[in-house]
C-alpha cells in the first residue's frame, strides 16, 4: 500500500526521493509526491495522480535541496486526484507530512481544526495530521509530533519536515511500518528497506510508539514522553540485484523462474538426514512443548491462506494432527476460542498484512502461542509473534505472490516432518519425505521448461471470460491459488473448486465458452477427478489438464494437457502450482496487462 521515503544528507534529495519511490512502486499506488527542503528556510511540495514518471515530468528541474520526504498513495479516503496525493501541508505550506495508515478519528479532528480556522485542501484522512501537528508547533517539530501522536486514533507511519528546521526529519510509527537507514553522513527513512537498499545496509526497524528524529549525521529514537529508546542496528541481507529484474521483462516472471533456488533456500540447514527430520530454529518451543501439541490452527489470507489450506491436509495426513486453516480477516472478529493444546501459525509473505497481524494479536490476547511463517525480515509479524520461521525467498516484488507460496509450503512441510517424526513416523518414512523434498528444486526446474508450451495454451484460451480451476485433496487449495493468480493479473473471472463439488452447483456454469483447468496428479484421487473431467466434457466444456508425464488416459480425454514430472504424491502442490502461475502470467501478458502492478491491488495490504 502507501510507500514512504525520506532523505537527509549531502546529496540532492529530489533524485534520491524519486528513486526511492520508484523502488516502492511494487507496493501498488495511484499517485505520488515529494517535498524537498532547500536548507535555508523553504520547502517545495510537488505531487500528482499517476505514476512516478508523471511526477518526474512536473518536478521543476531546479528543485534543489538536501532533505525531503516522498510518498506513493494507494487511495483509501478520497478519490485519486492531485489534491489527495501526499505530501500534505499545513495552511502556511511550511510543514509537510506523508502518512501510511488510516486515521480513524479524522472527522472529529478535522471539524475542530476547521473551527479554529484551518483550511483543508483534500478529502483525505491524512491531511488532518499536517494541520494538527502545525497547531501544536512552536518551533520544535519533534515536540509537536509527540503531542499529536496520542490524540490520533488509527494506524500511522509518518514522516514530516518543517521549513524552519532545515535538514531535519521527524517520524513516528503506530501500526504502519517505518525503517531508519543509517548511511555515511546521510540518513534515510522509509516504509520498507527496498527504498534505501541502494545506499545503505544498516537499518533500525522502528516499533509502535517510537518517534525518530534524524539529521544527516545522527538520529534519536524516543517515545512520546521523550524517554530515549535504544534500538538495535540490523543489516539488510538482501542483495540489490534481487530487487531488480535481472533480464526478465517483469518481476513476476523472474520470481516464478527463481523457484528452484528459493525452494532450496527454504530447506537450507533445516533437513537432518541423520535423524530423518527437520529443524526449525526459530520456533522457540522445546521438544516437550512440541509433543504436547494436539492441534494446529493456521491463519492467513490470499495466497498465504492457500498455503495454509495445503498444510491443513498435510498435517492431518502425515503428522496425524488435526489442523485447520482460517481466513485471517474472519478470525479477528469471531471471538476465536483458543485451546490450550493448540499451536497457532500465521503465514504472511510481507509480515505486514493488517488482517493477519490483527488476527495474530487477538489470538495472543487470548493466550495463544502464535508462530509466524514470513518472508520479509524485520517486518511486524515476525517481530510480534512468539517465534517462527523465515522462508528466505528473497524480495518478492510482483504483487502476485509466486515464489513465496512454494517456500511457505516448504516451511510447512518441514514442520510436518518434524512433528510426524516426533510421533508415529518411522525413520524410513521420514527419510522418504526428506529425500523427496530435496528433489523438489530439480522437479520444479523441469516444470518451468514447459513455459513456452503454456504460453501457446494461454494464447489459445486467453479470450475466455470465465475459467474454472478444479483439484482435490492437497491440490484443491492449488486450484484456488490458480484461480486467484489468473483473476488478479489478467482480470479474467476465475473460480476454484474441489473437483468433487462441481456437481453440487458449479457444473451449471459449464458450456463451451468456459474452460476448466483440472489438476490430475497420479494420487489416490486420480480416478475420481478423471470422472469429474468426463462430466465436464459431456457438457461440451473445454478442459485443460495438468497431469503427470505418461498419463495417456488423461491426454485422451482433455482438450489440452500440461505434463509435470511423476513424483511422490505429497509433492504435487509444488509441481501443479507452477503451470498455473505460468498460465496466469502468459494470459496477462498476452492481454497487455500490467503484470507486476495489477489494477487496484497492493503488494502488502496494511489496511483492513
Ligand atoms: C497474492 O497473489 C495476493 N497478491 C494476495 O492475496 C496476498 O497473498 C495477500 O494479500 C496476503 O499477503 P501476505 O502473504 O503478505 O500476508
Amino acid at each position: 500500500m502507501c510507500g514512504i521515503v525520506g532523505y537527509c544528507g549531502p546529496r540532492p534529495a529530489t533524485e534520491i526521493l524519486l528513486e526511492g519511490l520508484k523502488r516502492l512502486e511494487y507496493r501498488g499506488y495511484d499517485s505520488a509526491g515529494i517535498c524537498v527542503g532547500d536548507g535555508v528556510g523553504a520547502i517545495t511540495t510537488v505531487k500528482c495522480k499517476g505514476k512516478i514518471r508523471d511526477l518526474r515530468e512536473i518536478v521543476p528541474s531546479d528543485l534543489a535541496g538536501n532533505f525531503g520526504i516522498g510518498h506513493t498513495r494507494w487511495a483509501t479516503h478520497g478519490e485519486v486526484n492531485d489534491a489527495n496525493a501526499h505530501p500534505h501541508t499545513d495552511c502556511s505550506g511550511n510543514l509537510a507530512v506523508v502518512h501510511n495508515g488510516i486515521i480513524e478519528n479524522y472527522t472529529v479532528l478535522k471539524k475542530k481544526l476547521e473551527s479554529e480556522g484551518h483550511v483543508f485542501r483534500s478529502e483525505t484522512d491524512s491531511e488532518v495530521l499536517a494541520h494538527l501537528i502545525s497547531s501544536f508547533y512552536s518551533g520544535d517539530l519533534e515536540t509537536a509530533v509527540k503531542q499529536v501522536a496520542p490524540l490520533v486514533k488509527g494506524t500511522f507511519g509518518i514522516i514530516c519536515v518543517h521549513a524552519d528546521e532545515p535538514g531535519r526529519i521527524v517520524g513516528a510509527r503506530n501500526g504502519s511500518p517505518l525503517v531508519l537507514g543509517i548511511g555515511n553522513g546521510e540518513m534515510f527513512l522509509a516504509s520498507d528497506v527496498t527504498a534505501m537498499m541502494a545506499y545503505t545496509r544498516q537499518v533500525v526497524y522502528l516499533e509502535d510508539g517510537d518517534i525518530v528524529v534524524v539529521d544527516s549525521e545522527s538520529y534519536r529514537t524516543s517515545d512520546v514522553k521523550d524517554n530515549n529508546i535504544e534500538k538495535k542496528i540490523e543489516s539488510i541481507d538482501w542483495e540489490l540485484q534481487e530487487i531488480e529484474k535481472g533480464g526478465f521483462p517483469t518481476f513476476m516472471e523472474k520470481e516464478i523462474f527463481e523457484q528452484p533456488q528459493s525452494i532450496e533456500r527454504a530447506m537450507q540447514g533445516r533437513l537432518d538426514r541423520e535423524l530423518a527430520t527437520a529443524h526449525l530454529g526459530g520456533l522457540n518451543l522445546s521438544s516437550k512443548q512440541l509433543l504436547n501439541i494436539e492441534r494446529v490452527k493456521i491463519v492467513a489470507i490470499g495466497t498465504s491462506y492457500h498455503a495454509a489450506m495445503v498444510a491443513s491436509y498435510l498435517f492431518e495426513t502425515v503428522a496425524r494432527i488435526p489442523c485447520t486453516a482460517e481466513l485471517a480477516s474472519e478470525v479477528r472478529y469471531k471471538n476465536p476460542v483458543v485451546e490450550k493444546d493448540a499451536l497457532h501459525f500465521v503465514i504472511s509473505q510481507s509480515g505486514e498484512t493488517a488482517d493477519t497481524l490483527y488476527a495474530m494479536r487477538e489470538l495472543q490476547r487470548k493466550g495463544a502461542t502464535v508462530l509466524g511463517i514470513c518472508n520479509v525480515v524485520g517486518s511486524t509479524i515476525p517481530r510480534e509473534s512468539d517465534g517462527g520461521v523465515y522462508i528466505h525467498s528473497g524480495p518478492e516484488i510482483a504483487v502476485a505472490s509466486t515464489k513465496a507460496f512454494t517456500s511457505q509450503l516448504v516451511a510447512l512441510y518441514e514442520f510436518t516432518l518434524l512433528m510426524a517424526r516426533m510421533r508415529h513416523l518411522s525413520f524410513e518414512e521420514g527419510m522418504l519425505i526428506l529425500e523427496n523434498l530435496e528433489s523438489l528444486p530439480g522437479l520444479v526446474a523441469q516444470v518451468l521448461a514447459s513455459s513456452d508450451k503454456i504460453q501457446k495454451l494461454a494464447a489459445k484460451y486467453c479470450q475466455a471470460t470465465d475459467f474454472l480451476f478444479l483439484g482435490r485433496g492437497l491440490n484443491y487449495p492449488v486450484a484456488l491459488e490458480g484461480a486467484l493468480k489468473l483473476k488478479e493479473i489478467s482480470y479474467i473471472h476465475a473460480e476454484g473448486f474441489s473437483a468433487a463439488e462441481i456437481k453440487h452447483g458449479p457444473i451449471a456454469l459449464i458450456n463451451e465458452a468456459t474452460p476448466s483447468i483440472f489438476l490430475i496428479p497420479d494420487d489416490r484421487l486420480r480416478e475420481k477427478v478423471i470422472s469429474n473431467m468426463k462430466e465436464v466434457k459431456a457438457r461440451e466444456g473445454k478442459v485443460i489438464a495438468v497431469s503427470v508425464t505418461g498419463d495417456d488416459e488423461v491426454e485422451s480425454i482433455a482438450d489440452d494437457v500440461v505434463f509435470v514430472p511423476r513424483a511422490h504424491e505429497l509433492l504435487y502442490p509444488f509441481l501443479m502450482v507452477v503451470p498455473l502461475q505460468l498460465f496466469a502470467y502468459h494470459c496477462a501478458r498476452l492481454l497487455n496487462r500490467n503484470v507486476d502492478q495489477p489494477r487496484n491491488l497492493a503488494k502488502s495490504v496494511t489496511v483492513e
